[in-house]
C-alpha cells in the first residue's frame, strides 16, 4: 500500500519535472555564412546568426521574427568591448537557446503562435540593426553593419518560405523592441500585400527625459549611436525627413503596434518632444549621466549602468530595497511615461498592455507570457492580449494601476550581472 503511494508520488514528481523541462525547447543556432560576402557581419566580422524552429500544420505560412535585445554601443570604446562577447561576435554565442513564451512550440504554453515559424535573430551589431559603414578601421577591425545583417536575414528567410507569409510579426524586447519599430515598415514592404503583418515591441519604449543634472543624456547617447554606426539613412524615411536622426532613435514605441505605427510616431513625436520640454525637472531616478534611460513600457524600471556612488544599486536589483524617496521618483517617472503615451493617441489597431511590474521583457518568458499565475490586466494575460490584438478580435488598451497594486505581477530580482546597459 505504502509502496504504491510512493510510486504514485514518484510518478507525479517525474511528470512535474518533465513538464518543467518541456516548458522551453532548445533550438540550435544557424550561422549565415553567405552573408559575410555581402559584408553583413557582427562587430568582429563574424557571420550573423539566428535560431529557427519551423512551423507546421496551420502555422506553416505564419512567421514570427524576434530580434534579440542587449542595449547599444555608442562609440569605438563601447563597441570594442562587445567584440569579445556574444553581443559583438557569433563566435561567442550559445549553440542553442531556449524558446519559451511567445517563442514556445507547445500549444498549452503558446496557443496562438506555437506552430508558426519562429525565428530568434541574434544581436551582434550594437545599433538595433541600423548600422552601415563601409570602411573597416584597420586598427580596431570593427564592422558597423547592423542594417546589412537585417537585410541578409530577411533575404534568407524570404527564400526559406517567408515570401509566402499569410501572417507575420516582427518582435523584440528592449533594444530588440526598438529594432521591431525601426524596421516595421521595411518588414511590411517585404511581405505579400494581403498578409496580416504587425510589429510588437516589448519594453522598447524610450522616453526622452532629463537626468539629475538636467541634461538630455539619452538624446546625446543616441546621437552617438547614430554617428558611430552610420545609422541615419537606415532609419525610417518618413521619420528622418521630419526630424533629425538622433530623435528618430528616441521614438517612443509601443508594446504592440501595427505596421505603419512608426509613421504615425513621426508626426506625433514632435508634439511629444514639446511636451517633455515643458516638463519640470523631476530629477530622474537615473543619476548616471551615461545611463540609457530605459523606461520600459511594462517596467517601472530596469535601467543601465550603476550610479557611481551606488545609491541606486540595490534598489535597481530588487524593488523591495528601494527607499520611499526612490519609489516616489519612480512613480513620478511612471506618470511622465503615461503622459507621453497619451500624446501618441489611441486607435483600435494599436494595442497596449502596460503593467506596473518590476520586470523586463515579458513576452519571451513563460512565467510572464502565459501560466496559471502570470501577470494580468483586466483578467487578460499578455499572451491573450497580443493574440487578440494580432487577429483583431478586440481592442486592447490597458494601463495598470501604480506599483505595487497588481498582485499578479512577477517582480523580478535582478542579478548584479543583469544590471548593465540595455539588458
Ligand atoms: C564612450 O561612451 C561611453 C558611454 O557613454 C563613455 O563612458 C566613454 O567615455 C565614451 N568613450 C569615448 C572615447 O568617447
Ligand atoms: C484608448 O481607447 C480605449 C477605447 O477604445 C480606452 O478604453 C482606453 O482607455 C484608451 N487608452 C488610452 C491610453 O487613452
Amino acid at each position: 500500500m505504502e509502496g504504491g503511494n510512493i510510486r504514485q508520488w514518484l510518478n507525479l514528481l517525474v511528470c512535474a519535472l518533465l513538464l518543467l523541462i518541456a516548458e522551453a525547447s532548445y533550438v540550435p543556432i544557424t550561422y549565415l555564412q553567405n552573408a559575410v560576402a555581402k559584408g553583413a557581419v557582427c562587430l568582429d566580422g563574424s557571420p550573423p546568426a539566428y535560431h529557427f524552429d519551423r512551423g507546421s500544420g496551420t502555422g506553416i505560412n505564419s512567421w514570427l521574427v524576434a530580434f534579440e535585445g542587449g542595449g547599444w554601443c555608442n562609440n569605438v570604446t563601447t563597441c570594442l568591448s562587445r567584440k569579445t562577447n556574444r553581443l559583438g561576435s557569433s563566435k561567442q554565442m550559445a549553440k542553442q537557446i531556449a524558446f519559451s513564451g511567445i517563442m514556445s512550440n507547445r500549444q498549452m504554453f503558446n496557443p496562438d503562435f506555437y506552430n508558426w515559424n519562429r525565428i530568434k535573430v541574434r544581436y551582434c551589431d550594437g545599433s538595433s540593426f541600423t548600422g552601415d559603414v563601409e570602411e573597416v578601421n584597420p586598427v580596431t577591425k570593427l564592422h558597423f553593419r547592423g542594417a546589412r545583417i537585417f537585410a541578409a536575414v530577411m533575404e534568407d528567410l524570404l527564400a526559406k518560405g517567408m515570401k509566402n507569409a499569410r501572417n507575420a510579426i516582427i518582435s523584440g524586447c528592449s533594444a530588440g523592441g526598438l529594432t521591431s519599430v525601426l524596421h516595421c515598415d521595411r518588414f511590411r514592404a517585404l511581405l505579400p500585400r494581403g498578409a496580416r503583418v504587425k510589429c510588437l515591441s516589448d519594453a522598447g519604449y524610450f522616453i526622452n527625459a532629463r537626468d539629475v543634472t538636467g541634461a538630455y543624456h539619452i538624446q546625446q547617447y543616441f546621437s552617438q549611436v547614430v554617428a558611430t554606426h552610420g545609422s541615419a539613412r537606415n532609419l525610417p524615411q518618413s521619420c528622418t525627413s521630419r526630424l533629425s536622426p538622433k530623435l528618430v532613435m528616441l521614438f517612443p514605441t509601443i508594446f504592440s503596434v501595427t505596421y505603419h505605427y512608426a509613421n504615425l510616431l513621426c508626426k506625433r513625436s514632435i508634439r511629444l518632444m514639446a511636451a517633455l520640454n515643458n516638463w519640470r525637472d523631476l530629477s530622474s531616478p537615473f543619476p548616471d549621466p551615461q545611463n540609457v534611460v530605459l523606461i520600459q513600457i511594462k517596467n517601472i524600471l530596469a535601467p543601465g549602468v550603476a550610479d557611481p556612488e551606488g545609491h541606486w544599486h540595490s534598489c535597481k536589483l530588487d524593488i523591495n530595497n528601494c527607499s520611499p524617496d526612490q519609489l516616489d521618483l519612480m512613480q513620478g517617472f511612471r506618470t511622465e511615461f503615461l503622459r507621453a503615451l497619451t500624446v501618441l493617441g489611441n486607435s483600435s489597431y494599436k494595442g497596449m498592455f502596460i503593467d506596473s511590474c518590476y520586470a523586463h521583457c515579458q513576452t519571451e518568458m513563460q512565467e510572464t507570457w502565459l501560466r496559471s499565475d502570470s501577470p494580468e490586466l483586466e483578467k487578460t494575460t499578455i499572451a491573450q492580449a497580443v493574440a487578440d490584438w494580432f487577429y483583431e478580435r478586440r481592442t486592447f488598451h490597458q494601463i495598470d494601476c501604480p506599483y505595487p497594486c497588481n498582485p499578479t505581477c512577477h517582480n523580478r530580482v535582478f542579478e548584479p550581472q543583469d544590471d548593465h546597459q540595455g539588458v
